[in-house]
């Protein structure tokens, strides 16, 4: 199993809720490391940049006025294979279709507001992760 790291973000809607603590949780007891993690309040510019491989679809005005509606909290979570396994962990983006159990399953209200973000695959994870890190921000995981 590869040692992989992915960006993770607890959204707008779960930070109202004071959910952090609840999801951060979840990640350690899946064994994730978080070896970064910060606050952050995106700027249009930021969102658009970061979800523009879903422009001109839809959703996406709408998905971007959410995601700046409030603070997030983005991490990166080191683990093996934790790409995948994070993705399995939160559930699908319809949280009517997601597992019971799952992050979303518990905690999203609906397909927009879907409390969480994780990486799709290796490439998108090194994106995202430079997108709001740079490596000095990324503690090496201890375990
Ligand atoms: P997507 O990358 O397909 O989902 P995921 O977050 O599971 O990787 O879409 C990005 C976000 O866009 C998704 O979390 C919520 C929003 N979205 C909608 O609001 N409606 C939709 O029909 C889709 C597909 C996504
Ligand atoms: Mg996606």
């Amino acid at each position: 199993m590869p040692l992989q790291r992915t960006l993770s973000i607890i959204k707008p809607d779960a930070v109202k809720k004071q959910l952090i603590g609840t999801i951060l949780q979840r990640f350690e007891q899946s064994h994730f490391t978080i070896v970064a993690a910060k606050m952050m309040f995106l700027s249009r510019e930021q969102a658009e940049g970061f979800y523009a491989e879903h422009e001109g679809r839809d959703f996406y005005e709408p998905l971007i006025e959410f995601m700046t509606s409030g603070p997030i909290m983005v991490q990166v979570l080191e683990g093996e294979d934790v790409i995948p396994a994070y993705r399995e962990l939160i559930g699908k983006t319809d949280p009517t279709q997601a597992a019971a159990g799952t992050i979303r399953a518990d905690f999203a209200e609906s397909t927009r507001y879907n409390a969480v973000h994780g990486s799709d695959s290796p490439e998108s994870a090194a994106q995202e992760i430079a997108f709001f890190f740079t490596d000095d921000e990324i503690c090496p995981a201890t375990n």
